[in-house]
């Protein structure tokens, strides 16, 4: 009679241990669905919110980008959904929080319950430009900032506009939102900020690896458009430490495309290996190369880099071992009237693969293609 009693202790304590598991479960472990075998990412890239806010035109491009993604993420379910940089446009935004523009580019994904992670673009923390307009006939419209009339705007700060730095956006990002995956990444490699890897687990298993997740600050806004020699050594120092044989696939995430992107990108209307619809511009890389590209380049796991950008481009091409890939303009904001949508990938554990595809907002699909390398 004592068995059956016996192992029903064990049971209740096994459930306990998972219970405490899960609520102290990490929050740089993401974890494929129980009964599913496969893992899907939307990449939406360079939304621009806040763009041309003193005009009807801004906020209208804002609905509309609201509206390519909703329509993304309820046609493709996704697990996870990666904010690709150039979430605000800081340079039109004439009040002192741009935090209150990131937070209603990332709505459509938390009003769903759906997780996500950011990293910065080169507009996030710019500093607001005095629109040339506003000093000929139109005038300075009201702004949204209270000046103290009896003393000079200045003083008081309000009406500055000197941009929301990366740690203040990265922190109310944070600080409201549960369902961030998002990481400020190590003090020490300041200014950059959006440094850190993720985890993707297989569903219950914890210790099954499927992949590791880089994300990276590629700079630009209130510091040079590059990826520093700090940061490649960081990236070094975590992948040789948790990925020491290159055992786990390791996929990359930035936004803007380093100097590879140049030498792969095609020249011609020959396309030759590069997959993709949108060949429209040339490529804007980062300033400098300090050793980024080497490392990937040198490490067998790194499957692919995804970065923004570059409104135009919506290419993948393959590159050494590895693919350079762009994601596809999602946002109204931001120079460009190609058709918005945005890149999906699709994860799959044993055999490893990884799919990608461009959904558009009007639910067309094109432009798959398979990145196992
Ligand atoms: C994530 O985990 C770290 C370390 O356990 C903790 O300091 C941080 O507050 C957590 N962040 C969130 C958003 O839960
Ligand atoms: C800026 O806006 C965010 C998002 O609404 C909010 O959480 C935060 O408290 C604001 N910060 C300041 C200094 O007003
Ligand atoms: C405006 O500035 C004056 C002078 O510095 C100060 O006495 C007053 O309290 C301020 N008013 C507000 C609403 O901040
Ligand atoms: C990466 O790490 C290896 C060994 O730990 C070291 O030899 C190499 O110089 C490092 N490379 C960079 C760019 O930091
Ligand atoms: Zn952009």
């Amino acid at each position: 009679m004592s068995l059956p009693f016996h192992i029903s202790i064990v049971f209740l304590i096994f459930l306990i241990f998972r219970l405490i598991l899960t609520v102290h479960s990490d929050n740089t472990t993401l974890h494929v669905q129980p009964g599913s075998s496969s893992f899907k990412i939307v990449l939406f890239a360079d939304l621009h919110f806040g763009e041309d806010t003193w005009t009807d035109w801004g906020p209208r491009q804002d609905v509309n980008s609201i509206k390519v993604m909703s329509t993304v993420l309820d046609q493709e379910h996704p697990d996870f959904v990666v904010y690709l940089g150039d979430i605000v446009t800081a340079n039109n935004i004439p009040i002192k929080n741009a935090s209150l523009y990131w937070d209603q580019a990332i709505s459509p994904t938390r009003d769903r319950g759906i997780p996500w992670s950011s990293v910065f673009g080169n507009h996030d923390d710019m500093y607001f430009e005095w629109p040339m307009e506003w000093f000929s006939s139109t005038g300075i419209p009201p702004l949204h900032c209270r000046v103290n009339v009896s003393r000079p705007p200045e003083s008081e700060g309000v009406c500055s506009f000197k941009g929301t730095t990366r740690s203040e956006l990265m922190m109310n990002e944070l600080e409201m939102n549960k369902l961030s995956y998002s990481k400020f990444g190590p003090k020490d490699l300041w200014p950059s900020i959006s440094n850190y890897v993720l985890k993707l687990s297989s569903a219950n298993n914890p210790e099954s690896v499927i992949a590791y997740m880089y994300f990276l600050d590629s700079g630009g806004g209130s510091y040079p458009e590059v990826i520093s020699s700090a940061q490649a050594e960081w990236f070094n120092r975590t992948s040789q430490e948790i990925n020491p044989n290159s055992r786990v696939p390791e996929i990359i995430f930035w936004h803007i495309p380093s100097q590879a992107y140049k030498e792969v990108a095609p020249r011609s209307d020959a396309h030759g290996n590069c997959i993709g619809s949108l060949f429209m511009e040339e490529v804007a890389a980062q300033e400098a190369e300090m050793g980024m590209m080497q490392l990937l380049e040198g490490r067998s796991s790194v499957k692919a880099v995804f970065v923004g950008h570059n409104h135009g481009l919506d290419w993948c091409c393959p590159y050494k071992k590895l693919w350079l890939c762009y994601a596809r303009h999602s946002g109204y904001g931001g120079y460009g009237n190609w058709p918005r949508g945005a890149r999906i990938l699709e994860i799959t554990q044993q055999p490893f693969s990884l799919k990608s595809w461009i959904r558009m907002q009007d639910g067309h699909v094109h432009s798959e293609v398979l990145l196992n390398s």
